[in-house]
């Protein structure tokens, strides 16, 4: 295996620094314009007319952008590019292929990270702090670690000859296109969806987020600018089913590379199946899907620690990871103290605008994420076996405002210990402590996710149990850690059960689905 990259480091922004002044600019710059962003296909720009506005989620009179939606037509077109490039690009040298990739993490690295940035603070909501992760750390950590994973796929032969054969595997793209289809709430998951296939030497329709189409476009040039070839990924925002069924019913579906609810991943995977026979081959699908994701408190916990990385793996960007932790289990023992704590901290949390340094929460994303929270809060506000100890409220007037929310069940199996918000709401039920291995078993059944969990103990006995009692609860499992956070290189990603096919994104396991490997034994 050949060495891998480092992590890209993070930078902090202190007062002074040549990155709070670039971000300065690049914040002025992104609010004071309104961009057209059109679908690209084979390198063309398409204004197709039919618009709809991106506008900031913390302010939302103010437009960002104007995005432009693919038609049915807009997205033939796209498909016949990516059939058209594929030969091309397929025959390529993978190191050249590679080198593109590696050009753009360097160029959102430098040139064009103060923008990523500013383009994801506004346009999704993020703070410095999650924009740096998303948009600078993690996209080029993508970039760089797939290049890497993929030249140890490269590598992998079959592992015996005989005299007179020579047996060789050909790591060959998909047959066909595959279709990404990328969600607003990381800008790195978009930039990972279209491009570890194409490294592969697939070539891709990629369907952003409308939410999140400023960020999506902006990467995407970045990808054009370190010399991406025209056709090999194609930029079509736009309505999911008019992208969906033109991309789904061509007979040239490869594959679908998918981020998002686990309702339309059904519905794209149903209508994949539905259509088996019609394809050239099977289309490989990689979905990473839903979560209703845990924090489980054992007794021996250090409690300063467990609510430190409860407030962050609840509340950062507003619970709108699909990590995000929002269900909380505690021992009677230790519950007035966490509760206290999580309530007190939970005072203290500024909600405010992206760019204000000190506000560790913003809005959320849309007023259709908005009304799907403010159900939660009105349903647990109105039950009598739940009570909001914090927050509660939302308020829309000039954002989409959620306040960080605290509720505590008395019923392990309540609505808002079973449904994916994706909103700043946690859900804390509390256990006897001589009921730890029942509550054990619970945790792991009351949701049909299995996408990430957390336990906090010093018992390493009780460590040991809720390890085997959650095997296979969390694709991605913390001990002493927050349920958020997966660091590409550090900790591959994704979930099972409904939170996905689990085909880890960030590392060879991903990878792998987007090639079809030809096997050649040659006599001689
Ligand atoms: N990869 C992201 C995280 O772990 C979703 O928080």
């Amino acid at each position: 295996s050949l060495p891998k990259p480092p992590s890209e480091p993070m930078l902090n922004y202190a007062p002074g620094s040549p990155e709070r002044a670039a971000l300065a600019e690049a914040l002025t710059e992104v609010s004071g314009e309104v961009v057209d962003i059109p679908c690209v296909v084979n390198g063309e720009e398409v204004y197709t007319g039919d618009v709809v506005e991106q506008v900031m989620p913390t302010r939302h009179s103010h437009v960002l952008a104007r995005v432009h939606r693919a038609s049915q037509e807009t997205v033939q077109a796209a498909i016949d590019a990516s059939l058209e490039a594929r030969a091309e690009w397929a025959a390529m040298p993978a190191e050249a292929r590679f080198a593109i990739f590696r050009k753009a993490a360097d160029l959102v690295a430098s040139k064009h990270r103060a923008k990523m940035c500013a383009t994801v603070m506004l346009g999704t909501g993020k703070n410095v702090w999650q924009a740096e992760i998303d948009a600078a750390v993690e996209t080029i950590d993508f970039f760089r670690f797939n290049t890497a994973f993929a030249e140890d796929i490269y590598a992998m032969q079959p592992p015996q000859n005989a005299p007179g054969n020579w047996n060789r595997s050909e790591y060959r793209p998909l047959e066909g296109f595959v279709l990404a289809v990328s969600p607003f709430n990381f800008c790195a998951i978009g930039a990972n969806l279209c491009t570890a296939p194409a490294m592969m030497g697939n070539t891709v329709v990629w369907k952003p987020a409308s939410t999140a189409a400023l960020g999506n476009y902006y990467v995407y040039n970045i990808l054009r600018e370190a010399g991406l070839p025209d056709g090999v990924i194609n930029f079509v925002p736009g309505s999911g089913p008019v992208i969906g069924d033109t991309c789904l019913n061509s007979p040239h579906l490869g594959g679908l590379h998918f981020t998002g609810s686990t309702e339309t991943f059904n519905s794209l995977s149903h209508a994949i199946t539905s259509n088996y026979g019609k394809y050239v081959g099977y289309p490989r699908v990689v979905g990473e899907t839903g979560g209703k994701n845990f924090h489980f408190l054992h007794a021996s916990a250090d409690v300063r620690s467990a609510v430190n990385n409860t407030l962050r793996g609840a509340f950062e960007y507003q619970g709108q990871k699909c990590s995000a932790t929002s269900r909380l289990y505690v021992p009677a023992s230790l519950w007035d103290e966490v509760r206290d704590s999580l309530v007190a901290e939970m005072a203290n949390i500024k909600v405010g605008q992206p760019y204000e340094f000190d506000a560790f929460m913003t809005a959320v994303i849309d007023k259709s994420s908005f009304d799907n929270i403010s159900r939660y809060l009105a349903a647990a506000a109105a039950a009598p076996d739940a009570e909001v100890l914090a927050g509660g409220s939302a308020d829309d007037s000039e954002g989409y405002f959620v306040e960080p929310t605290l509720i505590h069940t008395t019923d392990p199996h309540f609505l808002t210990m079973e449904e994916e918000i994706f909103g700043p709401v946690l859900t804390a039920y509390v256990y006897d402590d001589d009921k730890f291995e029942e509550t054990l078993e619970v945790c792991a059944s009351t949701s049909p996710y299995a996408l990430t969990g957390a336990v906090f103990a010093r018992d390493a006995d009780a460590l040991l149990t809720a390890d085997a009692a959650l095997k296979d609860a969390a694709g991605n499992f913390y001990v002493n850690d927050k349920s958020t956070g997966a660091v590409v290189g550090a900790q591959p990603f994704g979930g099972a059960r409904a939170s996905g096919t689990n085909d880890k994104a960030g590392s060879a396991l991903n990878l792998l689905r987007w090639v079809s490997a030809r096997t050649i034994k040659e006599n001689y």
